[in-house]
């Protein structure tokens, strides 16, 4: 799908985000599966991930961060017209998350569903939000990223248990004033002859947990790490060099990239194949591992926050995740 020039300009007018207080460090870890801080460090750069308080679903750190980004864009709840969160870790099979947190939030007036794309979801959420905009049909959205991953671990499987964290970030959509930012270009793309790479096998229609196969730990992440890896640095490159284009930029323009925080060495990867120095890339999965769908949206609020990105910089945001699927996006900040 192009970005064929609609009636509106698209910004970006408020991040959030939350991360459970709960730390759980690579010690922790070692504790449990044979594994040790030195070896994950050295493998993923992740130091320390965050877990979800028992009666803490998805739906709940999503609306935590929705409410830090409606504060910061100056909307209020019941405003909102339109609620789509990325999860696939979702409170229940139906209703979709999204109606959990338009609840919580009061946000009476907004339309709200999911999106499931796994870790590309916010930036599948992106992009159906800016074309609902940018045509009319709406003047706002609220995307948010939420995972509560450690629901669905195999916590004794050392080769993906070490991996992934809880959290949610958000981002508050509407239209563009003149002189403000703008998501200038996005690219989404999915290859369904790799589902078997990385997907939750059980629990699903598929197949059902029973009381056979509960022992089995079907309803738990599986990924065949080194394929993924290969895959995730090819269409990551791929795509964040097709919204540069689209943009009508070069990556001399981007004083950021934003990329999905699944391993430090597929970061590192992407941004040696981009011809990016690593000044100009965010990374912060060392504190929250790899947070699926929320990971770029928590890294952009934490990026906006922190001065990391200023109004007017050129900033590219690039996904990678189960499905196959892959995202970008381009943004005048
Ligand atoms: O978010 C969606 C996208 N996800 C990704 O893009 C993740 C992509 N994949 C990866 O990040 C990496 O493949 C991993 C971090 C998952 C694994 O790193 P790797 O360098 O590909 O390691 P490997 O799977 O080839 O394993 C190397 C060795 C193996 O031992 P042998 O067979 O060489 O004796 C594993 O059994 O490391 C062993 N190993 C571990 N050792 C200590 C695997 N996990 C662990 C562990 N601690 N946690």
């Amino acid at each position: 799908m192009s970005d064929a020039p609609f009636a509106y300009d698209v910004c970006i007018a408020g991040t959030g985000s939350y991360l459970p207080e709960k730390v759980l460090t690579n010690a922790d870890l070692a504790t449990l599966v044979d594994t040790s801080d030195e070896w994950i460090v050295s493998r993923t750069g992740i130091k320390e991930r965050r877990i979800a308080a028992p009666d803490e679903a998805s739906s709940h750190m999503a609306t935590k961060a929705a409410l830090k980004a409606l504060e910061q864009a100056g909307l209020a709840a019941g405003e909102v017209e339109l609620i789509i969160v990325a999860t696939m870790t979702p409170d229940t099979f139906t209703p979709a998350t999204a109606c959990y947190v338009q609840q919580a939030l009061g946000a009476k007036q907004a339309v709200a569903f999911d999106i499931s794309a796994a870790c590309s979801g916010f930036l599948y959420a992106m992009k159906v939000a800016k074309r609902m905009i940018s045509s009319g049909a709406y003047q706002n959205a609220l995307i948010i990223g939420a995972e509560k991953l450690s629901a669905f671990v195999n916590w004794q499987d050392r080769t993906t248990c070490i991996l992934f964290g809880d959290g949610a970030g958000a981002a508050v959509l509407r239209r563009s004033a003149p002189g403000e930012g703008a998501i200038l270009a996005t690219d989404v793309g999915t290859d369904g002859s790799l589902t078997n790479l990385l997907n939750i096998p059980g629990g699903g229609s598929a197949k059902p947990t029973t009381a056979e196969n509960i022992g089995q730990n079907l309803a738990t992440l599986f990924m065949m790490g080194k394929e993924t890896f290969k895959h995730a640095v090819n269409r990551m490159k791929e795509s964040a060099e097709t919204v540069i284009a689209r943009a009508g930029l070069t990556t001399d323009d981007i004083a950021m990239v934003i990329p999905h925080q699944a391993n430090l060495r597929i970061i590192d990867a992407i941004a040696e194949r981009l011809g990016v120095p690593s000044e100009r890339v965010f990374v912060n999965l060392e504190k929250y591992g790899n947070t699926s769908a929320a990971a770029v949206a928590i890294a952009l609020d934490e990026a906006n926050r922190t001065g990391a990105i200023k109004r007017g910089d050129k900033i590219i945001l690039v996904v990678f995740g189960a499905g196959l699927t892959w995202a970008s996006a381009a943004i005048r900040w």
